[in-house]
């Protein structure tokens, strides 16, 4: 894949906006780069350091692979989790020290979770339709896999899936709606990805990234 930012003495970093933002801010700034304005509140999508040579794009936290995969941006800064589900063709050079979460099935406490093997089908509310997928494949029981686009805690409350695939972060999502872990699957935390060109042709400022303590 062509890095299209062609523009050597210009990076560009994809950011998601959310929880990953204010952290990923921090991290910038220890990387030497601030900004004039609050970005976790602005409605720009496009905005220049202040120290020049970087601007960051702050897009959503799926399109974040894609923005790099696709040399939009150089680099980006995303979870785990959704890097996983996006199967994105990106480097992964390094975990970073923050978005600690884990990714799990949960459901009602009630339930006896090892007895749905036996279900000829169970449904499964998620915003990660490829992990949840294929966790259930990999488990030999048949899924009913129902893409939704967030508070999926409702779809077991609700009646609409027998139980979610989701990331844990505090818990407390999960306890306020009465729902228990009935499995971990993996640990996510945010990433540094960058684009495969882009690694090459701007490798000082990668570096530099990837010096960030
Ligand atoms: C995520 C996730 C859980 C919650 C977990 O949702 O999907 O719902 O955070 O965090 P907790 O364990 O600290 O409660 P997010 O806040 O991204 O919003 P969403 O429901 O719109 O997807």
């Amino acid at each position: 894949m062509t890095a299209r930012n062609d523009n050597l003495d210009a990076f560009i970093m994809a950011l998601a906006k959310g929880k990953l933002m204010p952290p990923a801010l921090d991290w910038l700034a220890r990387a030497g780069f601030t900004f004039t304005e609050n970005l976790s509140q602005s409605r720009k999508l496009m905005v220049p350091a202040r120290e020049g040579e970087l601007t960051v794009l702050l897009v959503k936290p799926d399109d974040v692979p894609i923005y790099v995969e696709y040399g939009i941006a150089d680099a980006g800064i995303v979870g785990y989790d959704v890097l996983r589900e996006s199967e994105a063709d990106v480097f992964q050079p390094r975990a970073l020290d923050f978005g600690q979460c884990k990714m799990v099935v949960a459901g009602k406490p009630e339930d006896d979770y090892q007895a749905f093997r036996f279900r000829s089908l169970v449904r499964v509310g998620t915003k990660y339709p490829r992990i949840a997928r294929e966790h259930f494949q990999n488990r030999g029981i048949q899924a009913d896999i129902i893409a939704l686009r967030g508070s999926v805690e409702l779809s077991v409350t609700a009646g609409l899936a027998d139980v979610i695939v989701d990331i844990v972060e505090t818990g407390t999502t999960l306890k306020q709606n009465g729902l228990v872990v009935h499995e971990e699957l993996f640990a996510s935390s945010a990433r540094l990805i960058v684009n495969k060109a882009s690694h090459k042709l701007k490798l000082n400022f990668v570096d530099r990234l990837l010096g960030v303590e």
